[in-house]
């Protein structure tokens, strides 16, 4: 039975703390009662259980954009919160750019046991209430624990039942009913909260199903007067499981269950599907992947339903927060610099590198970096298949990155078989990636498909020459080198072929050992080109201004 699925035991001292600090609950004799599609949310009924008012400080400046937008962004990962990649440093960064524009922004994410002690011990308590979920009428707490930090509101929505495991995500088994949970609660939660939002932005599949959810359940509650923006990061990730199952911890309407919201296959339904069916806009992270995903090769099996939707999808490419990536003020870096000089300081920051590494201290040899999650989307049979070309005497490779067991092995394999010369950091480790986008001379980011890419524009930000496939954001960030005119940003190359990664490489160590003073120069466009998300958040609040005028 599904319910199974997600009765699991709390481990460990940290659950018990965890549990310690909570508020009150709600009475253990409040009855589960069956979902009410008109009435989803019901409000606390006691004093102490009434939320307790924490609003956001309204920034001030008057040059700021009229009107003012208020936005609930939805997603499962949030920097400093629970980061396992790029999606994380976008819930971070982009909501902190948006409330430069004039935006009132409130973050919606799950309360996992994983999320540092310092954090878990800043959080209020808002409030809790029981929801319908589940098709048998059981019913479910939702608690609402909030932290505000720099004019933005966090509130992680608190179930021990769903998310109480070490990590964000675990298996899909586990994850469905996760985030069939999380989605719903989010909307319930903003009803509770009365804070009704003019656009509700939600990220990837795990968010996928609040559009839906809105549509079909919310009706007739505040909610449902948000206009919803998806953002894809990733198509490949959409939340596939049987009809059965979804229908059970959804209680979603049979009507639904049809190819052109949720069902795709024979007996699957899609919950990313849904989301891209019923959201008022859908966005994706460049402009080119928003073009590669209504084709075959790159659609995931949703080309055709995305070209079906494609009025209403746009690209908006990524930026970085750049003052949790700023080489003159990053205090994990060994020297600080910014464009004046970064040639000299540079260098100090590659010999702590190599130290620590252990690496050969040569300032001579090139310094190629790799920071990854290790899986086939990012190009690491190509990277695999040149290993052994690159080891020439000047050139050393570092590898950071944790995933796919083949590929943790094989770098492995290649730092013992060229020890001094390839490091493989198989870990998950924010300081030591920091180091490396400062310590190296250049990045590789050899991509199958990349929707947008965050490493490239942080490794520009750091002075550090990307080395990219042409695809996805990758393209749409790194402009490729110009022997004859001295422009751009980086080296690229086009099909995915080991022996044109290979090409590109050899290109950029030729300048590099060459032509010192051009591969300086390029060093220094990498450090002045403008990754921040100041534009790309001013396309996204005029897209929400396109939604309510
Ligand atoms: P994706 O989201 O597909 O993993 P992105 O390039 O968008 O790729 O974002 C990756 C983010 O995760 C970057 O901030 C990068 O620095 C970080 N990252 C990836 N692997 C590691 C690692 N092993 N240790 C520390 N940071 C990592
Ligand atoms: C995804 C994509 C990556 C993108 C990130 C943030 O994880 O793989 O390309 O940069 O999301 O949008």
């Amino acid at each position: 039975m599904p319910e199974k699925k997600v009765s699991r035991k709390k481990t460990g001292a940290k659950a018990e703390e965890l549990k310690e600090e909570k508020p009150v609950r709600k009475p253990a004799s409040k009855k589960a009662e069956p979902a009410k599609k008109e009435k989803p949310v019901k409000k606390a009924e006691t004093a102490e259980e009434k939320p307790a008012v924490t609003e956001p400080a309204v920034p001030s400046e008057p040059e700021l954009p009229q009107p003012r937008r208020s936005v609930a962004f939805i997603g499962s990962e949030c920097y400093p919160f629970v980061k396992t990649g790029g999606l994380g440093d976008v819930m971070y960064a982009l909501p902190r750019a948006l409330t430069k524009q004039n935006c009132d922004v409130k973050v919606i994410l799950p309360r996992y046991a994983c999320i540092p002690q310092k954090y878990q011990e800043k959080m209020i308590y808002r409030g809790a209430f029981e929801m319908d979920l589940c098709a048998d009428g059981r019913s479910y707490y939702v608690g609402i624990m909030e932290y505000v930090w720099d004019g933005v509101v966090y509130d992680f929505i608190d179930n021990d039942e769903f998310f109480s495991w070490g990590k964000p995500y675990t298996n899909l088994v586990d994850d469905i009913p996760k985030f069939c949970y999380f989605s719903k609660a989010a909307l319930a939660a903003l009803n509770y909260m009365d804070w009704v939002p003019d656009i509700i932005h939600c990220h990837d599949w795990q968010a996928a199903l609040v559009p839906v959810f809105q549509q079909a359940m919310f009706q007739g509650t505040p909610v449902a007067n948000a206009k919803t923006v998806f953002t894809i990061h990733n198509l490949r990730f959409q939340g596939i499981y049987d009809i059965k199952t979804i229908k059970y911890w959804t209680n979603l309407p049979d009507a639904l269950f049809d190819y052109a919201v949720l069902k795709q296959g024979n007996d699957d339904a899609n919950m990313l599907k849904g989301g891209l069916s019923y959201a008022s806009m859908i966005t994706t992270v460049s402009n080119t992947y928003a073009w590669e995903i209504q084709t075959e090769f790159f659609g995931e099996k949703l080309d055709a339903h995305l070209r079906y939707h494609s009025g209403k999808l746009r690209g908006i490419v990524n930026g970085i927060d750049v003052d949790i990536w700023n080489p003159k003020t990053d205090p994990l870096l060994p020297a600080n610099y910014d464009v004046n000089d970064a040639i000299e300081q540079k260098k100090a920051c590659k010999k702590t590198l190599q130290e620590n590494l252990g690496l050969e201290d040569n300032q001579d040899k090139m310094v190629i970096g790799l920071i990854s999650r290790l899986t086939n989307q990012k190009g690491l049979d190509l990277v695999n298949a040149i290993i052994p070309s690159l080891i020439d005497g000047n050139t050393q490779i570092v590898v950071l990155g944790t995933g796919d067991p083949e590929y943790e092995n094989s770098f492995r394999y290649y730092e013992n078989t060229y020890k001094g010369s390839v490091c493989s950091n198989i870990m998950y480790d924010e300081e030591r990636a920091h180091q490396i986008y400062a310590g190296a001379d250049a990045l590789l980011v050899p991509s199958l498909f990349e929707p947008c890419g965050l490493t490239q524009l942080i490794a520009m930000r750091y002075g550090t020459v990307p080395i990219v496939r042409e695809t996805g954001g990758l393209k749409d960030t790194v402009e490729p080198y110009n022997e004859f005119t001295n422009e751009g940003n980086g080296f690229t190359f086009d099909r995915y072929e080991a022996g044109l990664l290979l090409d590109a490489i050899n290109r950029a160590k030729t300048l590099y050992f060459t032509e010192r003073d051009r591969w300086d120069e390029m060093v220094k466009r990498d450090l002045q080109k403008d990754v921040s998300w100041e534009k790309s958040a001013a396309q996204y609040r005029s897209l929400y201004l396109e939604l309510k005028p």
